[in-house]
């Protein structure tokens, strides 16, 4: 299993902040957001990972990740020439990737807990076939891809909609078999012109091969200013200790 963290797109909701740089390496707690997909994907014994940013961007990008021994990983980069979308982002991992499966981290989302058990299912129960997500009881599922469930099974992921089916968001974390290349070839841009990562998931639920697991501990998208302020206080400890 091979990792790739995606941490392409422009970063708009952030602005001003992200004018000069790009949104993964604002900080997030004591450490550039980045930090967090990369040490969630070692920590689960996934070490060579591909990152994936504009070019704009990739520089600092590698002056702060470095070649990987740092975190007892191996990097590759590679530049996404526009912010067509997340699954426009993965489509560079395709050679990458190989042969193998891939576990996919958005780098805007930051997760408290670890993913190991995530992994482990996949592997136990779908023996890496297949795709599993993840999913969190939300406020505001608008804002995310939202799960439809009936008792097992995924039957539906809509893209940010806007009278949602339930309160289960998908979060930025993804396994997928190697069938992903083929799905995302046969992608086409949405309504806001982005290739969505939701289709690819809704193209697994299709073929009857999407399995899902629930986020266990804390999970933050640290997309707009109230949710980067948020993961700030979770990785400085105050969440949860009560302080
Ligand atoms: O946070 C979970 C949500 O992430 C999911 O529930 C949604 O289904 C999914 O579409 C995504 O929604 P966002 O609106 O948060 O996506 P955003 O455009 O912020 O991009 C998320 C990450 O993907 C970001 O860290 C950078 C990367 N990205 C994004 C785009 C559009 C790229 O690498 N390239 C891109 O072109």
């Amino acid at each position: 299993m091979k990792g790739i963290i995606l941490a392409g797109g422009k970063g708009t909701r952030l602005y001003p902040l992200t004018r000069h740089t790009n949104k993964h390496l604002l900080p997030v707690g004591p450490e550039p957001m980045i930090y967090n997909p990369v040490k969630n994907l070692v920590a689960c014994g996934v070490r060579e990972i591909l990152v994936v940013t504009s070019s704009l961007h990739m520089g600092d990008i590698v002056t702060s990740l470095g070649s990987g021994e740092e975190f007892g990983a191996d990097f590759t980069y590679k530049v996404q020439e526009e912010a067509k979308g997340i699954a426009d982002a993965l489509r560079l991992g395709r050679r990458f990737a190989g042969d193998e499966s891939v576990f996919v981290l958005l780098g805007d989302n930051i997760f408290d807990t670890p993913l190991v058990r995530f992994v482990d299912n996949f592997r136990t129960e779908q023996k890496e076939q297949g795709a599993r997500v993840m999913l969190v009881k939300v406020e505001n599922p608008s804002d995310f891809g939202v799960a439809a469930l009936d008792e097992k099974k995924v039957v539906e992921i809509q893209e940010k909609p806007e009278h949602p089916k339930s309160d289960y968001a998908v979060v930025g974390a993804y396994l997928y078999d190697t069938r992903v290349w083929g799905v995302i070839d046969g992608l086409k841009p949405s309504k806001r012109g982005e290739y969505e990562i939701t289709d690819v998931n809704s193209a697994y639920i299709e073929q009857g091969a999407l399995q899902y697991d629930f986020v266990q501990g804390m999970w933050m998208d640290t997309g707009t200013f109230e949710s980067y302020h948020r993961a700030n206080e979770l990785l400085f400890g105050r969440l949860g200790k009560g302080k």
